[in-house]
């Protein structure tokens, strides 16, 4: 159901709520000029960061030098440890390309992990991959250690594709003692400790997993994003034009995978426009000053940035009146899900919206208030989009790519309404292009399953590499 236009119903607006309204598109709306000064600073940052000097954007070598081509087999494990939830999956790569023979679980991670200890850490993951093989190989004698993929997506710096030093932790993870460590033997030392017999092969980003993946059925696929509880991208490079790799004497013409960690854009708050309640966000985030640009973007933002907003507006006389506002106070009590199903609510009077905060929050908004928490609503999301927008606009730009297709990935992406279409909205008015073409040169589409088949086919591309006396 297409939700109807919501114009008409502001007529009925109070003056202050529509002054708060105004305000409020005044501090989240970015107009195209902004965009394209925030393009074009991205692209210096992209550059900065391959360069031996480096800068906020870590644009790290992932040891992933090409496309599958297409005649990768075997089987394989991946192990995608995202911010939500762990996934093991098992893998079968085709003799000739087709369909993928998959065959996964999902674990959820529970919440005290993300702040809890290292050891906790990978014991988890370790009893996870555990039960998996005792569910679906019971009772067989595995007469080799089988290759797994993990895709592990946190900044990490690697000299090899099978080792990765945690630069930082990021969505709101904050375990001690991993970070500046190779995660690598942490991992396996708890696989070892159980007897599990899995050998990592290749540790990945879930944006390279996503750019290898969709490359491998689209060979138009120029950059693997995703837009979920991070933000984040990875495209290619040609070793000669990473200064930073110059040292190593690689063939410069070779490509290489780069897992940008645009998370970190302008984190020294350059040029983008921040309210109040961004700064708030990162001030109370376990990493104040960093990931800025994903803070704006990523999913495990969005509703904490909304719910910011009301509790201000409460606070300064304008909503809820008289309400008991303390469900609303918690921090991170509403993620970005709330905010999709406030924009799909489909009703005049929106009254989905109306029940949505009486049971999640206890609140009653009035009707006027219903309205601003819709148009807020659309407008933190509005950003997040037209914000992404620039990031895949500089890299094309930087890259001089003209047309191609962007694989993504992510909850925001696949769920978040509208998402899709403000983005490529924003990425007309940035690269200004003429209002009659009739397809998008460059267009950002829902990706392959990076962390599970990318992961599969990154293992498998390593193996060759391996087996032919190749880096
Ligand atoms: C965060 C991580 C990055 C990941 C992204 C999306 O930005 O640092 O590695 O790719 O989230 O999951």
């Amino acid at each position: 159901r297409k939700p109807p236009s919501r114009k008409g119903s502001m007529m009925d607006v109070p003056r202050d709520l529509l002054d708060q309204i105004k305000w409020l598109e005044e501090q989240f709306y970015i107009p195209t000029e902004k965009l394209k000064q925030i393009t074009n600073h991205f692209i210096h940052e992209l550059e900065k960061g391959l360069s031996v000097k480096g800068g906020s954007i870590p644009m790290n070598p992932t040891w992933v030098m090409n496309y599958p081509t297409g005649h990768e087999t075997g089987t394989f494990l991946a192990l995608d440890m995202g911010g939500t939830n762990l996934r093991v999956c098992e893998i079968r790569l085709p003799e000739a390309k087709g369909e993928f023979d998959i065959i996964q679980s999902k674990y959820k991670m529970p919440e005290e992990l993300r702040t809890g200890t290292s050891e906790e850490l990978w014991e988890y993951i370790a009893d996870c991959l555990q039960q998996f093989l005792d569910y679906h190989h019971e009772g067989e004698k595995l007469h080799h250690e089988l290759p797994l993929g993990f895709t592990f997506s946190y900044p990490a710096t690697q000299d090899y594709i099978n080792h990765g030093v945690l630069q930082r932790w990021t969505k709101g993870f904050d375990i001690d003692g991993v970070e500046g460590k190779d995660v690598v033997p942490l991992f396996e030392a708890a696989l070892h400790k159980r007897g599990v017999p899995i050998k990592l092969t290749a540790l990945i980003n879930d944006t390279t997993g996503t750019l290898v993946a969709s490359g491998y059925t689209d060979d138009q696929m120029k950059i693997g994003c995703i837009f979920g509880t991070g933000c984040n991208a990875a495209y290619f490079e040609n070793c000669g034009s990473v200064p930073k790799l110059a040292h190593m004497n690689l063939d410069p013409e070779m490509p290489i995978a780069i897992n940008c960690e645009w998370g970190a854009f302008d984190n020294e708050h350059v040029v983008l426009p921040l309210t109040q309640f961004d700064h708030t966000v990162d001030q109370e985030s376990p990493r104040p000053g960093q990931q800025a640009f994903e803070k704006m973007i990523a999913g495990l933002y969005l509703g904490e940035i909304f719910r910011l907003v009301l509790v201000h507006l409460h606070e300064t006389g304008h909503v809820f009146e008289g309400q008991d506002i303390s469900k609303l106070k918690k921090a991170y009590t509403l993620d970005s899900s709330f905010l999709s199903l406030i924009e799909e609510d489909p009703f005049e009077n929106l009254s989905e919206t109306a029940d949505l905060f009486l049971n999640r929050l206890s609140i009653r908004p009035t009707q006027p208030e219903l309205e601003l928490v819709r148009r807020l609503s659309e407008l933190i999301g509005t950003r997040a989009a037209r914000l992404s927008a620039c990031g895949v606009a500089a890299i094309c730009k930087k890259k001089n790519i003209k047309s191609c297709h962007v694989g993504a990935d992510g909850s925001v992406f696949n769920k978040y309404p509208h998402f899709k279409a403000r983005g490529a909205t924003a990425l007309r008015e940035i690269l200004d292009w003429p209002a009659d073409l009739k397809e998008d040169p460059i267009d950002i589409r829902a990706a392959e399953d990076g962390s599970g088949v990318g992961a599969a086919l990154i293992a498998a591309l390593t193996l060759e590499r391996v087996s032919a006396g190749n880096l």
